[in-house]
């Protein structure tokens, strides 16, 4: 078991991390409280949790949503807070979040804006949301028009991440936390890439995962409002987000991160900025894991960089790309030609 301590604008919180990280968290308050989660997780992992919080004294009303990335949307949040008041949860209740990035997104909106605010309790089951979703603050829906365009800063209580509960995990989901995990290595923890290297990585997560989630915390706490080094964040984003685009999400952001990674590496190799042999080790790791790391041939080049104009990440007419220069160090770079970008993606293939 680990415990982090985030610092936040409004004090700190900690994240409890590890097998049987359920039955070892503190956390106080009683009385009613809800439960949000999906029909699929509810199944799996709600029994547990919810004698976890009766033995704490807790009176939980348990509110399922649909299973999918198409519920995260305002229907989805005004059912929740029809069941919310039907609860009668009141300003100091607490909504506990089981689920993965979905959940966690909705629920937290929810808690964010319920009574102009309830205390919030995360509870990721998938691995992405355990070293990604969870922290940093950031809850919200998607639009009809776009992907997380109603949103809220909302810092939980406490984040319990029991990594029993991924035991159910199906591998495509373990390989899409893994993304963000080597994208994290390579951002701030050279040792974490390491041990990914060398390691039975999914046997042995208990060695890494605190790792893998310190390197968000440590940003996070430095720029919690996302105004400058938070960026950091979205080192293979800009490519990630054009291919997911052109696939019509065909290919899963955990893949088109893979490949984006692998693009970003690329270019800051033509730039100087790395070593050739930086491409080869990463690629590796993340064919090692199962993920892609090729830009597929029926994107071209151009219809990619077109895509990534529409990034939300742009700074005014320029393309901003986070690349690396070592593992566990990278670099922003706000002044790269589209002929270099253009020569990454092709070089990519
Ligand atoms: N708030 C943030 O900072 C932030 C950061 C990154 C991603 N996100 C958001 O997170 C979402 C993606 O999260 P995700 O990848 O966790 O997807 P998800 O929540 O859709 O979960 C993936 C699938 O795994 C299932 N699942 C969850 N836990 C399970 C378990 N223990 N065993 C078996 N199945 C389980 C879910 O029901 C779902 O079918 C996106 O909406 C994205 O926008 C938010």
């Amino acid at each position: 078991m680990n415990i982090l301590h985030v610092k936040t604008p409004e004090g700190e919180y900690p994240i409890h991390i590890g097998a049987g990280a359920l039955d070892h968290a503190r956390f106080d308050g009683a009385g009613v409280c809800a439960l949000i989660t999906n029909s699929r997780v509810r199944a799996l992992h709600a029994p547990r949790v919810l004698a976890a919080l009766r033995a704490r004294g807790f009176d939980p009303r348990v509110i399922v949503i649909p299973d999918g990335e198409q519920f995260k949307n305002l229907d989805t949040l005004r059912a929740i807070y029809d069941q919310l008041i039907d609860a009668r949860l009141e300003r100091s209740s607490i909504i506990f979040a089981l689920g993965g990035g979905v959940v966690g997104d909705v629920a937290g909106f929810a808690a964010a804006t319920f009574l102009r605010g309830v205390v919030f309790v995360q509870m990721p089951t998938t691995l992405l949301a355990m070293v990604d979703s969870s922290i940093g603050g950031k809850v919200g829906v998607d639009h009809p028009r776009g992907k997380n365009l109603i949103g809220a800063f909302k810092q939980p209580r406490a984040v319990i991440a029991d990594t029993t509960m991924l035991a159910t995990l199906p591998d495509v989901e373990w390989r899409a936390g893994m993304a963000e995990v080597v994208k994290h290595g390579i951002i701030g923890d050279a040792e974490l890439f390491e041990i990914l290297e060398t390691r039975n990585w999914k046997l042995e997560i208990g060695n890494w995962i605190a790792r893998a989630i310190r390197v968000k915390v440590e940003i996070v706490a430095r720029d919690p409002f996302e105004r400058g080094e938070r960026a950091k964040l979205n080192l293979g984003h800009t490519f990630a987000h054009a291919l997911e685009t052109l696939s019509d999400y065909r290919l899963r952001h955990g893949e088109a991160v893979a490949i984006g990674l692998v693009c970003a590496t690329w270019l800051a190799a033509r730039r100087g900025l790395c070593d050739d042999a930086l491409i080869a080790r990463i690629e590796n790791l993340l064919r090692a894991i199962g993920l892609p790391t090729r830009v597929p041939r029926e994107f071209s080049a151009d219809a990619l960089f077109a895509a990534m104009q529409t990034d939300k990440k742009r700074v005014g007419a320029r393309l901003r790309f986070i690349l690396p220069r070592a593992i566990g160090a990278v670099a922003l770079v706000d002044d790269v030609p589209m002929a270099e970008v253009i020569a990454g993606i092709e070089k990519t293939r």
